[in-house]
């Protein structure tokens, strides 16, 4: 059942069978916040499809809604209809704001807006200290008066310099906020050494359709020339790469045979390459839309190192060192996008898997069938799933800690899917 299911509880898995079916996805909740965020600079109705019933989406929601923004969401439908004819600042609710990271995406298109601005510190996955240091000191080169205190960040900006900006690494965050906040700024500015994930691709189509001038251009740099007003939008939220990678984990645990038609290949590249250099097979349809998984019965552990976009990704990497403690033989993991992305690892190790990690790095030998059930604790949403999939190997049953309030951030029915394929799990309150 699709909706606001939020709750506290726990994700109860057994050992199952190879998965094994077709599964659709859902749209993209690391596309759809932005966007949702990015209709804060247009007036007027826009309608967005493919929108995940997820609670971060319900927060995103609130956010607006204080904001003056009129929004009806159909759940069943994934359709969300957001009229922006009457923004204000003044109410915006600053407690949805605290309860996740994505929030932070409103700093932009609200300094854009209304100049003398403070938004609540942004919450969100325990993956590292997450600050908004470059959001600070690459806004203050644009002319802007952007500080911190422990609980708001504020900002102030009459106007923006244009201005040829150098990222010193190329956040998906401060891209996101920089670029909101650039498209109505007179004048040519650009952003070199910018975050090209598929996500912050498809805000740019969003922008592109209200009417925005921007532009990417090799070597991952933006071109923004700013105009004067910008529209409303119709736009379809691209299919979610992140439910997609976990699904095909899910397979390659259970050994199993899945098909997902909505999986774009271009999205996926050097996950689905770890995948095939571990043994499985993939199948790849036309033009790269479609993807055929068929796992092999002794997998190699192969080792990866995360990156930015096209690098493989960081919210990939515990679901990947899952299919990993399944797999014959050792490998490295290196971890270079969050500082401490490895909570997971003891959570693993009490359910049987040899892993050790210190600082951003991890080796680990696969320890094949000998993998049982325990209670683990998640810490995020990617740690949760990771967690609850490897219980789909373990012998017993596992029960996630925690691991509903992360799910139902960032996940709309994959236990539902995971179910249709012949998975033994459950979302369970206390
Ligand atoms: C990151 C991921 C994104 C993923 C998301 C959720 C990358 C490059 N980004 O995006 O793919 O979907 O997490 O898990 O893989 N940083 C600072 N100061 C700042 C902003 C960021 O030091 O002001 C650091 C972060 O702590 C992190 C790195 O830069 O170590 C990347 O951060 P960023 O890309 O901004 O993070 P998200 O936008 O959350």
């Amino acid at each position: 059942m699709k909706g606001h299911r939020v709750s506290s509880g726990y994700i109860l898995v057994e050992k199952s069978q190879p998965l094994v079916g077709e599964v659709k996805l859902s749209g993209a909740k690391n596309a759809v916040l932005v966007i949702m965020a990015s209709l804060l600079l247009t007036r007027g109705k826009s309608v967005l499809r493919n929108v995940p019933a997820i609670a971060d989406v319900y927060d995103m929601i609130k956010i607006l809604q204080s904001l003056g923004a009129q929004v009806q969401f159909d759940a069943t439908a994934n359709i969300a209809e957001i009229d922006t004819t009457y923004l204000h600042y003044e109410s915006l609710d600053q407690q949805a704001v605290k309860k996740f990271r994505a929030s932070l995406l409103i700093f932009g298109p609200l300094l854009a807006q209304f100049k003398d601005i403070k938004i609540a510190m942004p919450g969100g996955d325990a993956i590292g200290a997450r600050p908004v240091d470059y959001h600070i000191k690459n806004f203050k080169k644009l002319g802007a008066h952007v500080f911190q205190d422990q609980d708001f960040l504020y900002g102030v900006a009459n106007f923006f310099f244009f201005f040829r900006l150098i990222l010193d690494y190329p956040s998906v965050g401060f891209t996101e906020n920089l670029l909101m906040a650039l498209v109505l700024t007179q004048g040519e500015s650009w952003i070199v050494n910018a975050a090209l994930e598929p996500e912050v691709l498809d805000l740019i189509a969003v922008l592109q359709q209200m009417g925005a001038d921007v532009e990417v251009m090799p070597p991952a740099m933006i071109r923004i020339r700013g105009v004067k007003h910008l529209k409303s939008i119709d736009h379809t939220v691209i299919f979610d790469r992140l439910e997609a990678a976990s699904i095909l984990i899910a397979g390659a645990i259970t050994k199993g045979d899945i098909f997902i038609p909505d999986a774009q290949v271009f999205n996926l590249e050097l996950f689905l390459m770890k995948l095939s250099e571990m043994g499985h097979e993939i199948i790849v349809g036309k033009n790269g839309q479609g993807v055929h998984f068929k796992s092999c019965q002794n997998p190699q552990a192969v080792s990866f190192k995360t990156g930015p976009f096209p690098g493989f990704p960081t919210d990939m990497q515990a679901l990947m060192m899952a299919a990993q403690t399944v797999a014959t033989g050792s490998c490295s993991v290196v971890e270079t996008v969050f500082e401490n992305r490895f909570l997971h690892v003891p959570e693993m190790n009490k359910m049987g898997a040899n892993i050790q990690a210190t600082g951003h790095f991890a080796s680990m030998q696969g320890v094949s069938c000998q993998l049982y059930g325990a209670d683990v604790k998640a810490t995020d949403i990617r740690a949760a799933c990771a967690l609850a999939l490897l219980g789909l190997a373990a012998q017993g049953q596992t029960r996630v800690l925690d691991g509903v309030h992360h799910w139902k951030r960032g996940y709309e029915t994959l236990d539902e899917k995971l179910r249709s394929l012949g998975a033994k799990i459950e979302l369970c309150s206390f």
